[in-house]
């Protein structure tokens, strides 16, 4: 196998421009395309730290973005960051979200999930499909790109927050239980083709089960601890499928999901160690 130079050596180019999205989230651009499509990720070098995953939440041809939590010593570093500073990016790896042309899809989102369910969105919507967004979020300060979703069109947000300072007080997924119910009631089934989610693994379980139970198919984007990025180290690897969530992943449709026994329960991490979730 011949795995080319851009995948196995990053790149540095320099940051554009740096927005802060709340506190804690920072959204970078880069001008370049790496040709990313919704759900891959790239591999981030951070000159003199780390080298991590992180989701695309944006490439339109011409510049491409990331949108991160400072959560530890490369993060936060990445964070403070400036625009014309280097940084290193490879890739992009993995699967993607796969749609038809005027589907209708109901995209679920937590956390930092909402920069890449943004790409989903955009690149979607220009294919004609039309949209029910649930965005969920610990209180409304961390709800992330509403803006940029009440800019598309043939989209209907859905917000959801733990304490209910914004929108339904619960989860995103309550709401599109409570939404898909609702619906079906009105006898406006079937009410999406498809359901695509992203963030926390225990919002992932909830809508694997609520996918199952009302038969809808949905694509789940699954994170595992990730090195190399190509298939190689072995260190993404799931039980019991054997299957590599770099190449064969991030984004999984549920079927494999549900058979993937570690979902939800456990995760490796750098050194191959299981941790329970
Ligand atoms: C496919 C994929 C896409 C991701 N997309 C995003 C994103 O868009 N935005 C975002 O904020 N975060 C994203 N992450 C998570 C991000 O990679 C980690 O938060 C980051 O690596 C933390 O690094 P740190 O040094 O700042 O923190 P650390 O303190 O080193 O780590 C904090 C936690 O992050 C996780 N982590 C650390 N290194 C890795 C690694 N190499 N691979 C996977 N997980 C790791 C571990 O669970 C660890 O406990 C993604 C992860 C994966 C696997
Ligand atoms: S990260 Fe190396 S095989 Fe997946």
């Amino acid at each position: 196998m011949i795995i080319p130079l851009q995948t196995r050596l990053p790149k540095t180019y320099r940051i554009t421009s740096v927005k802060k999205e709340t506190e804690f989230v920072t959204t970078m651009t880069f001008p370049v395309s790496l040709g990313a499509r919704p759900g891959q990720f790239i591999m981030v070098w951070v000159p003199g730290v780390e080298e991590i995953p992180m989701s695309v939440a944006l490439d339109d041809g011409k510049k491409l973005q990331i949108t991160f939590f400072a959560v530890g010593e490369t993060t936060k570093t990445l964070a403070q960051l400036k625009k014309g500073d280097l940084v290193g990016l490879r890739g992009p790896f993995g699967t993607h979200y796969e749609w038809k042309p005027k589907q209708r899809l109901a995209l679920v989102a937590g956390g930092y999930g909402a920069a890449p369910m943004f790409f989903a969105a955009a690149n979607a919507t220009a294919e004609g499909c039309s949209l029910e967004v649930f965005i969920g979020a610990r209180s409304k300060e961390h709800l992330l790109y509403l803006k940029e979703f009440k800019k598309l069109p043939r989209t209907t947000l859905h917000i959801a927050t733990d304490d209910g300072s914004e929108g339904f007080k619960g989860f995103n997924v309550q709401l599109l239980e409570k939404v898909l119910t609702d619906r079906k009631h009105s006898k406006s089934t079937p009410f999406v083709d498809q359901i695509f989610a992203c963030g926390p693994e225990r919002m992932l379980v909830s809508v694997s089960n609520l996918s199952f139970a009302k038969k809808i198919p949905s694509q789940l984007s699954l994170e595992r601890y990730m090195k190399c990025g190509y298939g190689l180290c072995g260190n993404c690897v799931v039980d019991p499928l054997g299957i590599r969530l770099c190449v064969d992943g991030p984004v999984v449709k549920n079927e494999t999901c549900r058979k993937i026994s570690e979902f939800g329960k456990c995760h490796r991490d750098g050194l191959g160690r299981k941790h329970h979730c």
